[in-house]
């Protein structure tokens, strides 16, 4: 019998393909960066030297991910914001300025989203994951673009995504709508922003499980034990994974790439079986009654 072995681990936490000191002397804007996958991302470049930004609402999340970069003896600055402002924008990167200089790479990681069939989601809730996927990721960008074209110099954005963004997300209508967005954001922003040094790419998770993840997430986790085996890579992301990706994709070594979406998810979002498994409506996978109005 052939082995189900799955893919093999990665190298352990500190590992880098990237040479030590990549980012010496450059400043990383990470919005989310207190939490999950932005804590990872912001930890990856902090080990390459960069001083990093994190951009975030809450109190405690900036306190996590100014404790995460200390911890490593990197340089933070942590900033309250909310991407939905522009204006809150532009404060953040005054302050990142002040402190170390207009940031050469800016990681678009914050984001909202919670399982919702559509037929119960609110205008107001549709609102919301939009203005903070879609709008806030363009606003950042924009305050980015607008910051590197008036002196003349470069940067390189990352814009993190979803698969769903090209298969749809029943259960997340909203947030893979915005996704999908962001994806194309990606593509329009990389051609007209070229000419002029920005790099613009993509950066899309699969399943990477962590603490921090939001009740309303976690809740739909659970309804699968084990999430290894409903990958085909029999595992699910290591945070470092995408740490490393993000800080391959802004890094000397692929000034070439841009407009490009890179997918870390083991193969996940691929079809997987000959024929599909039976329907089960969302209310049922959500365990929800039969819909009524109000
Ligand atoms: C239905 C909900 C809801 C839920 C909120 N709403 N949670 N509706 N089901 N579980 C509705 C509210 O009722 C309200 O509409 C509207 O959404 C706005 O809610 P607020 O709580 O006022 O918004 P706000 O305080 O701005 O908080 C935003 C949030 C929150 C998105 C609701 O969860 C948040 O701050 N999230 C940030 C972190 C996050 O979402 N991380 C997940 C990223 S993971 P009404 O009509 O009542 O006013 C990810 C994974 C992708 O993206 C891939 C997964 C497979
Ligand atoms: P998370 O821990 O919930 O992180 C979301 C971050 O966004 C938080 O740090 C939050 O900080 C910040 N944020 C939300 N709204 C904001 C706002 N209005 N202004 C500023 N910051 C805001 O989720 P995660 O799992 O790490 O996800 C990170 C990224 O990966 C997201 O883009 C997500 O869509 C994507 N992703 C994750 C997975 C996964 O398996 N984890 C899979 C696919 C895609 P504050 O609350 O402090 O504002």
């Amino acid at each position: 019998m052939t082995e189900l072995i799955g893919l093999p681990e990665p190298p352990t936490v500190g590992a880098s393909a990237l040479p030590a000191g990549t980012y010496d002397g450059a400043t990383v804007f990470v919005t989310g960066g207190g939490t999950g996958l932005g804590k990872a991302i912001a930890q990856e470049y902090a080990r390459l030297g960069a001083a990093v930004v994190i951009a975030s609402r809450k109190p405690d999340h900036l306190a996590a991910g100014q404790e995460a970069i200390e911890g490593l003896g990197g340089k933070v600055l942590v900033v309250g914001c909310d991407i939905r402002d522009p204006d809150s924008i532009a404060a953040a990167f005054d302050a990142a300025e002040a402190r170390f200089g207009l940031p050469s790479v800016l990681v678009n990681n914050a984001a909202a989203n919670f399982p919702v069939p559509a037929e119960d989601m609110s205008p107001n809730a549709w609102r919301t994951v939009v203005d903070i996927t879609l709008n806030g990721t363009f606003f950042c960008s924009r305050e980015f673009g607008r910051r590197h074209l008036a002196i003349g110099t470069h940067g390189s954005i990352v814009n993190v995504g979803a698969s769903y963004a090209w298969t749809g997300g029943p259960g997340f209508a909203h947030s893979a709508a915005a996704k999908a967005g962001v994806k194309n954001m990606t593509e329009t922003l990389a051609v007209e922003w070229g000419p002029y040094g920005i790099q613009v790419n993509g950066l899309v998770p699969g399943l990477f499980p962590h603490e921090d993840m939001t009740a309303d997430i976690q809740s739909n986790l659970v309804r699968t034990s084990d999430k290894d085996v409903c990958q085909p890579a029999l595992r699910v992301g290591r945070l470092r994974e995408l740490g490393w990706a993000a800080t391959f994709l802004t890094s000397p070594y692929a000034r070439f790439i841009s407009g490009h979406t890179l997918v870390v998810d083991g193969a996940n979002w691929q079809r997987r079986s000959m024929t599909n498994p039976p329907v089960v409506s969302i209310r049922d996978q959500m365990g929800k009654g039969p819909f009524e109005i109000g």
